[in-house]
This record gives C-alpha cells, sequence and structure tokens, in this order.
C-alpha cells in the first residue's frame, strides 16, 4: 500500500508595522486607495505554514521543530517588531499587503524544505487579524 499523504500545519506570530503606499502613484491617489492603510500602522499577524508529505515508518511528515526552526530562521527572526516597508530586505520594493507578504513568505520558505523528500509547501495563511487572513497556494497566472 502506497503511504498515505497527510498535511501538517505550524503557526506563528510577530508583531509588525507597515503602510499600504504605492510609490508610483500621488499622495492623493494613494490616499484615496488604501485609505487610513496608507499611513503607518501596526499589526500582529500571525501565518500558517501546510506541507504535505507521505508518512513513513518515523509516522512524522516532518518534524514540527525543524518546520518551526525554518520558519523563525526565514521569518520572524526577521519581521518580527520591524517596519515591513523599511526593514526587512526580501520584502524591498514590495508593497507589504498581507497578499504581498504571502507570496514572499512563500518563497523563502519553499526553497527551504526542498531538502525533505515527499514535503511539499501546500499553503501560506498570513493573518492581519482574527478575521482578515489571505492563503497563497503557490499558484500564478
Ligand atoms: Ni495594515
Amino acid at each position: 500500500m502506497p503511504e498515505p499523504i497527510v498535511q501538517i500545519t505550524r503557526r506563528e506570530e510577530f508583531s509588525a508595522a507597515h503602510r499600504l503606499h504605492d510609490p508610483a502613484l500621488s499622495a492623493a491617489e494613494n490616499r484615496r486607495l488604501y485609505g487610513p492603510c496608507n499611513t503607518d500602522h501596526g499589526h500582529n499577524y500571525a501565518f500558517e505554514v501546510t506541507v504535505s508529505g507521505p508518512v513513513p515508518r518515523s509516522g512524522m511528515v516532518l518534524d514540527l521543530n525543524a518546520l518551526r526552526s525554518i520558519l523563525r530562521e526565514e521569518i520572524v527572526s526577521i519581521v518580527d517588531h520591524q517596519h515591513l516597508n523599511r526593514d526587512v530586505p526580501f520584502l524591498a520594493g514590495v508593497i507589504p499587503t498581507a497578499e504581498n507578504v504571502a507570496v514572499a513568505f512563500w518563497e523563502r520558505i519553499a526553497p527551504r524544505l526542498a531538502p525533505f523528500e515527499g514535503v511539499r509547501l501546500v499553503s501560506l495563511r498570513v493573518y492581519e487579524s482574527r478575521d482578515n487572513f489571505v492563503e497563497y497556494r503557490g499558484e500564478r497566472g
């Protein structure tokens, strides 16, 4: 029998400031487009990373401690208590909406999972609040 494929999810939290602002637009256009989000403000963010893979003899798709270490190294240690527009090299030039942040996080995490055979990144959710989240599943088009 082939091994069952199971998804596992790790959640991490961080706090950061940001501002939604497109330098290609005028101040008035930015205010119209982004409203109050055009000024500096902060969020208590959370993000959830879901990976899938076969369940081998060990019973673990991926050691959750290994996943936690990857997320802290690649994301949390870099963004926590920072200003996403100014302080985070991997977000340079990115308008830090939750959508763009989710894609940027995906691009950092996916290569770190490559060494784990059969393990695949399937979903990355970014929560700006309890009620609002975005989800990226690696699709383009
Ligand atoms: Ni915001």
